[in-house]
């Protein structure tokens, strides 16, 4: 309950802007959180920073979310893209592993979650990563489906 009063007091999720791209390329690139991606390979900043543009900034039904400390320093995000494969938001969840292990996860992706609230959302989780198809069955995520490398999960809306 201390630990929850001090991520309120000295964190909070807020929608992306255009500059975050940096820190996000940082982010992604870490070799942990690269090897829990369904895309591993290490991208240079500018194919990052026009992905991360088009994605979030030309119009299109995609969103994240970043969790960020009060000084300013940006610690994770929270992808909501449109997929229209699944006609849902595909999610995508991502920490500074600096920052892993310690609530952050669980405080980005449920607070995320209420902000969001919109349509429906499925996650593609490799099997390997069992701390975060744990996560996301926490927080109202049910599988669906699965096959030699990853869990398929919807989320439950109440
Ligand atoms: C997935 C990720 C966001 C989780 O965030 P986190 O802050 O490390 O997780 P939390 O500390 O909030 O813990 C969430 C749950 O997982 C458990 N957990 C966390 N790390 C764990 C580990 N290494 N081993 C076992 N369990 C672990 C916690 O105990 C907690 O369960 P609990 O509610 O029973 O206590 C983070 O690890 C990450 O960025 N990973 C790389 C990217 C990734 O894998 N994304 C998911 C695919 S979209």
């Amino acid at each position: 309950m201390q630990f929850m009063n001090d991520i309120i007091e000295n964190f909070f999720i807020r929608t992306i802007k255009q500059d975050d791209s940096q820190r996000i390329w940082e982010i992604r690139n870490h070799p942990m959180v690269r090897e829990n991606s369904n895309s591993s390979e290490i991208i240079d900043f500018e194919k990052h920073d026009a992905w991360f543009q088009k994605k979030y900034f030309s119009g299109s039904d995609n969103h994240c979310y970043i969790l960020e400390k009060k000084a300013g320093y940006i610690i994770g995000y929270c992808r909501y893209d449109y997929n229209s494969q699944y006609k849902a938001y595909l999610i995508s969840i991502a920490l500074d592993p600096e920052y892993h292990g310690k609530g952050f996860g669980k405080y980005l992706l449920s607070e995320s979650l209420k902000q969001f609230n919109k349509g429906d959302i499925v996650a593609e989780i490799k099997k390997e990563n069992m701390p975060s198809v744990k996560l996301f069955q926490k927080n109202d995520f049910n599988i669906y489906d699965e096959d030699d490398i990853n869990y398929y999960l919807k989320f439950k809306q109440n």
